[in-house]
């Protein structure tokens, strides 16, 4: 790859080979893609008219999105819940689907929001910050952010991958700093989120999200409800989650695939203190400047 192609900041995508050999990869906007997720990207970019009212959940893969999607739902949508006498007001729901096909990402679906008996319509999106369309920025919509220690990161994508042999994009720390910047610039709309703060306090950081959502809690318990119904084994452990399968930019992936090990520091088992030291060397290097931290 040359440098000129390595650094270039055109919006116009540059063909590339794929380190995977499979498929060529694109860069555009300083990030690499690949055909299908660029093409995604694309459509978005040209087509998706985003609502001020709109909040978009972002992140790189293997970051906790499956997570942030189950909590930001239930947080959504209740009060909205199927109640047993069948009269749902919510068409899906977290017992019968798994978290992705709650809140669809922008650029894998058709762009409307799955999230009924809502008034909150949320979408979600693994595009970076600069590739978010226009209109998501313009209309000032909110945004919340998430992303993981890249070792965790790692590891997670690299048991997903195996699996699934499916597209990634890169690079993440470029990811980060998009939302990052973004988020000191305008914190009052976009929230942003670290995986282990989640896990080391869900309680603060869902109340956190149901007030910037709009929609504080004020029933006592029902925060708890919330964390709990979206803990890593009450998310496993449902049937739709062990068993089922969802689609997936045209592939098939079984819905056991996003519930792995949920816990922090898991790199530790499978990579070296010295592999953990040269991520942290690059990320520090990458994202010091700008002030993160992991
Ligand atoms: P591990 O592979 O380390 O277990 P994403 O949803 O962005 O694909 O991220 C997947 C990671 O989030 C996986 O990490 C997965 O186990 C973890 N995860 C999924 N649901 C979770 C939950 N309810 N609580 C905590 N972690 C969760």
């Amino acid at each position: 790859m040359s440098s000129e192609m390595e650094f270039s900041t055109t919006s116009k995508p540059i063909p590339a080979s794929g380190w995977r050999g499979l498929q060529g990869l694109f860069l555009y906007k300083n990030f690499w893609f690949y055909p299908a997720f660029l093409k995604g990207a694309l459509h978005a970019r040209d087509h998706f008219q985003a609502q001020p009212t709109d909040i978009f959940l972002c992140s790189s893969m293997k970051t906790g999105t499956t997570w942030l999607k189950a909590l930001s739902f239930t947080i959504a949508t209740r009060g909205h819940r199927p109640s047993d006498d069948g009269s749902d007001m919510t068409t899906v729901s977290l017992r019968t689907a798994v978290p992705h096909d709650c809140i669809p990402f922008l650029e894998f679906h058709e762009y409307s929001t799955a999230v009924t008996g809502s008034e909150i319509p949320l979408f979600a999106s693994h595009l970076p910050y600069t590739c978010l369309p226009k209109s998501v920025i313009h209309s000032d919509c909110k945004i919340v952010y998430i992303c993981r220690d890249p070792k965790d990161t790692f590891v997670s994508m690299w048991f997903f991958l195996r699996k699934l042999n499916l597209s990634s994009h890169g690079p993440y720390w470029e990811h980060i700093l998009g939302y990052w910047e973004a988020s000191i610039r305008r914190p009052e709309k976009i929230l942003f989120l670290k995986y282990e703060d989640l896990v080391e306090d869900t309680q603060l950081w869902v109340k956190k999200l149901a007030e910037f959502f709009g929609c504080p809690f004020s029933a006592g318990g029902e925060r708890e409800g919330v964390v709990k119904e979206c803990s890593f084994e009450s998310l496993r452990d449902l049937e739709v989650n062990k068993s089922g399968k969802h689609e997936k930019r045209g592939r098939v992936i079984e819905n056991s695939a996003y519930f792995r090990k949920g816990v922090v520091g898991d790199w530790r088992n499978y990579l070296s203190d010295e592999m953990g030291k040269k991520i942290d060397v690059i990320m520090e290097e990458k994202l010091m400047g700008p002030g993160f931290t992991f």
